[in-house]
Parts: C-alpha cells; structure tokens; sequence
C-alpha cells in the first residue's frame, strides 16, 4: 500500500511534466515546430542572407558534414565505439546524435529517438547520393529560432529560460508574428559568446564520447583578446564584411582575403665562401599577419 502510494505520488509529479513536452517524432514534426517561413515575409533581407549560409544546412554543409556525419555512424559508432551500444540504425538515440547535434541542430533536444535515427538515416543515403535523403535533411538546421530564441539566453538562472512566444533581439516590445508575439532584449545578442555556444572552446568534455570539432571562440578567448583584439565576431562576419546573415568564413573571397597581410622585404648581398669565391644570395624577410578574430584554420 505504502509503495504504491509513493508510485502514485511520483506518476502525479512526472505526469504533468511529460504530458507537456512535446516531442517531434519525424523530422517533418521537428521543422514545423521550428517553421520560420513566416518570417521571409517581413525580413526578406535576413531570410534571403540565411538561406544561403551553411547554419540554414547544418546538416549537410559543404557537404562535408553529411558525410562526415555518415561516417560517425558507420565508423565510429557501430565499429570502433565498442560500449555505445549502437549496431544498428534502430539502436541509435538522441543522446548518440548529440555527439554532433549538440552544435549542428540543438533542437534535437525537442525529438524523440526515432528522429535521430531518420536522420542517421539520411545522411547515410545522402553521402551515397541520395538527393531525396539530401533535401531531407535541408529542411532542418541552425535557423532564425536558434539564435533569436533558444541560444540567446545562456544564464538560465538569472534570466530565466527563453519565453515560447518571443524573439530575442535588442529591444523589447511587442512584434508582428502570429506566434512570436512579443520582442525581447537578449543580454548576448550582439556578444561574441552567442557565436561561442556553438563556435568551441576544445574537447566537448560534457559528451559521454568527447569530440572536438569547432573550437575557435577557445582561441578567440585566448589568443585574439590577450593579445589585444576587440572586435566581436559579428562585427568582422556580419557588419564589416557588409554579409548580414549569409556569415561567410572563406567561402567569400573577400572575407578570405582580409584574413592575412603579407609583408615581404627583400634583399640581394654575397655570400662569401673565401677570398676572391662569393655566391650570390637572396635575404627575404617574409611576415604573415592574421587579421582573424582567431585561429585558422579551424578544427
Ligand atoms: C508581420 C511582420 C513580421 C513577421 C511575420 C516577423 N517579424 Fe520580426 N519584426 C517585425 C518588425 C516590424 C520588427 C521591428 C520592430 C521594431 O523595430 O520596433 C521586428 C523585429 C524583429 C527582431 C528584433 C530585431 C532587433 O533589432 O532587435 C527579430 C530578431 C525578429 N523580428 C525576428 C523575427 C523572426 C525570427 C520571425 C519569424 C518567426 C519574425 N521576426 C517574423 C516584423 C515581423
Ligand atoms: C562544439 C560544437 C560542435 C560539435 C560537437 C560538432 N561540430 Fe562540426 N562544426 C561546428 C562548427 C561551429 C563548425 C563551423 C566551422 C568551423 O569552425 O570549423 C563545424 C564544422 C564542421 C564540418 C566542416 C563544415 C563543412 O561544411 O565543410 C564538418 C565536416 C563537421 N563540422 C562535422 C561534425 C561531426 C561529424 C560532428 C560529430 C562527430 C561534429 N561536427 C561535432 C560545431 C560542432
Ligand atoms: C547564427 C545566428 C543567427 C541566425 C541563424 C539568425 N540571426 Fe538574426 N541576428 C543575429 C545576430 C547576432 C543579430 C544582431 C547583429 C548585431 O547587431 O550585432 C541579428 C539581427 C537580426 C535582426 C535585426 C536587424 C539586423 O539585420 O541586424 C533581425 C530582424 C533578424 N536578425 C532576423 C533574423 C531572421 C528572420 C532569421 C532567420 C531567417 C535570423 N535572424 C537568423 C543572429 C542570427
Ligand atoms: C547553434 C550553434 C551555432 C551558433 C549559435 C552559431 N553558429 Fe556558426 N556555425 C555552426 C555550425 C554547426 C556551422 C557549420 C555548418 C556546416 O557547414 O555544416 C557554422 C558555420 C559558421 C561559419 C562558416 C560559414 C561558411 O560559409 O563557411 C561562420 C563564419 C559562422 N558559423 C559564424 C557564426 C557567427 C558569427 C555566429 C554568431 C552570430 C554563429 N556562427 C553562431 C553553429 C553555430
Ligand atoms: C577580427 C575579425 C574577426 C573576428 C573578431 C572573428 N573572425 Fe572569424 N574569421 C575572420 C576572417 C577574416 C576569416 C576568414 C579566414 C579564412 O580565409 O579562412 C574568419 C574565418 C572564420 C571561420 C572559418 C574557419 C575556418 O576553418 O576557416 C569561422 C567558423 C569563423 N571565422 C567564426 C567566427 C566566430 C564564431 C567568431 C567569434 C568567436 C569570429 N569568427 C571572430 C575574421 C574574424
């Protein structure tokens, strides 16, 4: 009796809790739960920019990340990752996918295992070629919804977690979407740490199996500020570069080409080997300067 009090009290705690969360069970369920299609109409300029940047196919990428994503599940994961559990598609949970989705496509966080495996699925079909289970996976990615609401809060205890109803940017008051209702001042939106949550600082200690990617907000805390630096990554990949959304790296020639400043100084002079015996001789002075926020290449 007294056990199956205590049963009852704890299925009166988790029931309210469970009933509320809700959980995509396709990857169709997941993009509508994060639908952003309402915002081109009156941000065509963001939307248009966003679309063509690599956080709208995280997924996929250049497309370097599917297939590297297709290799986790099959190298990793079902042969050299003994313990993980995982021989088959049909063993692998969202906790497995997090390994890479914790930075590629946080709003797993909202989908139950069977999305996970859909989506090992695809990339899987897709780096063999398969357009179908390519388009699959475009349809998810780091879209307006992640930065402007889910990671644009980062002390949850002291601002609480981001409201259902509202974009993150940087004023407050109320705003025209049907279900993003109101606007709200994020405390980091214009911070280089929103870029950080994602962008790296090393090994991902906090992974059952630690990876390590992204890890350039790392050198950009270690290297770049110490040594002077003060811009934020938005004002080199969103504002001085004039690229808004589309947040190129090297992709855009002139982003790439603004990242080094050569200087070369040159000088001819005579080696000499013994009297009356000299071979002619070049001196260069070549410096390399990175005039990136960080290091370079990244990974
Ligand atoms: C009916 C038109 C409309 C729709 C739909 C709409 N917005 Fe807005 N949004 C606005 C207007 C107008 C403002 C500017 C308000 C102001 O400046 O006071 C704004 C402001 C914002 C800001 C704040 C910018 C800043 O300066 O801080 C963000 C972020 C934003 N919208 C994101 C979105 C996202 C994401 C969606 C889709 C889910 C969306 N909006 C849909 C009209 C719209
Ligand atoms: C800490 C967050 C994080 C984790 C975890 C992570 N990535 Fe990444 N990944 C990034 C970011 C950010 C980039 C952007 C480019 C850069 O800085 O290298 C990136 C870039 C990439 C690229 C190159 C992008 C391209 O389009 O060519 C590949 C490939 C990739 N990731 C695959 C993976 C795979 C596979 C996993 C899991 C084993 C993984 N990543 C885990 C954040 C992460
Ligand atoms: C990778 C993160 C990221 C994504 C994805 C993203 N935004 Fe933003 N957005 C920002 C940041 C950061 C700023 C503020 C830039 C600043 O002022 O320093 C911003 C600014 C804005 C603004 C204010 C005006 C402007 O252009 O600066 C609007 C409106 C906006 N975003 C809408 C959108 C919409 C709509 C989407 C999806 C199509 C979107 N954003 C996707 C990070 C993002
Ligand atoms: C939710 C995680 C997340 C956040 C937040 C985020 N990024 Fe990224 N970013 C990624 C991932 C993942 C990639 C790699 C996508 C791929 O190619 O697969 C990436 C790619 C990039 C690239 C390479 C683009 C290219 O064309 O090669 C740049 C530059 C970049 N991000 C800048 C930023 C900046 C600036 C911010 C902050 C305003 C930001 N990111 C916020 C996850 C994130
Ligand atoms: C002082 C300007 C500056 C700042 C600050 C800066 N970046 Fe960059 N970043 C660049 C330039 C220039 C490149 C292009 C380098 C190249 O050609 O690969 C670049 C390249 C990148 C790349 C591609 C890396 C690769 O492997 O080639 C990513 C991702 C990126 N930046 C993200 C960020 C993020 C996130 C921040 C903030 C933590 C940031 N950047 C801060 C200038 C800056």
């Amino acid at each position: 009796m007294k056990r199956l009090l205590i049963f009852m009290l704890a299925m009166l705690i988790t029931l309210p809790l469970s009933a509320y969360a809700e959980k995509a069970k396709s990857i169709d369920e997941l993009a509508k739960l994060y639908d952003v299609s309402s915002c081109k109409k009156c941000h065509p300029k963001e939307y248009e920019e966003w679309e063509k940047s690599y956080h709208a196919i995280s997924l996929v990428g250049s497309p370097r990340t599917m297939a590297t994503l297709a290799t986790t599940i099959k190298d990793g994961f079902m042969k050299e990752w003994t313990y993980s559990g995982v021989k088959d598609i049909k063993d692998i949970k969202v906790e497995h996918m997090l390994t890479c989705l914790k930075c590629h496509l946080p709003q797993i966080k909202d989908a139950t295992d069977e999305v996970a495996q859909e989506i090992a699925k695809a990339a899987i079909d897709g780096a063999a070629g398969d357009e179908d289970a390519q388009n699959k996976l475009k349809k998810l990615g780091i879209n307006c919804l992640i930065c402007h609401n889910m990671k644009a809060i980062i002390h949850k205890w002291t601002d609480g977690e981001p409201e259902k109803d509202a974009v993150y940017g940087t004023k407050e008051g109320a705003h025209g979407d049907s279900k993003y209702t109101k606007l709200k001042k994020s405390p980091i939106m214009t911070e280089s740490i929103l870029c950080g949550q994602c962008h790296g600082l090393g090994p991902n200690f906090d992974l059952i199996e630690p990876t390590q990617c992204a890890t350039l907000y790392g050198s950009y805390l270690h290297a770049y500020i110490p040594s002077g630096g003060s811009k934020t990554c938005q004002e080199c990949h969103m504002k001085e570069n004039k690229k808004g959304h589309f947040m190129p790296a090297y992709r855009d020639p002139d982003q790439a080409k603004s990242a080094v400043s050569v200087e070369v100084d040159a000088r001819s002079l005579y080696f000499l080997m013994k009297a009356g015996d000299s071979i002619p001789t070049a001196y260069v002075t070549v410096k390399l300067t990175s005039n990136a926020g960080h290091r370079i290449p990244d990974g």
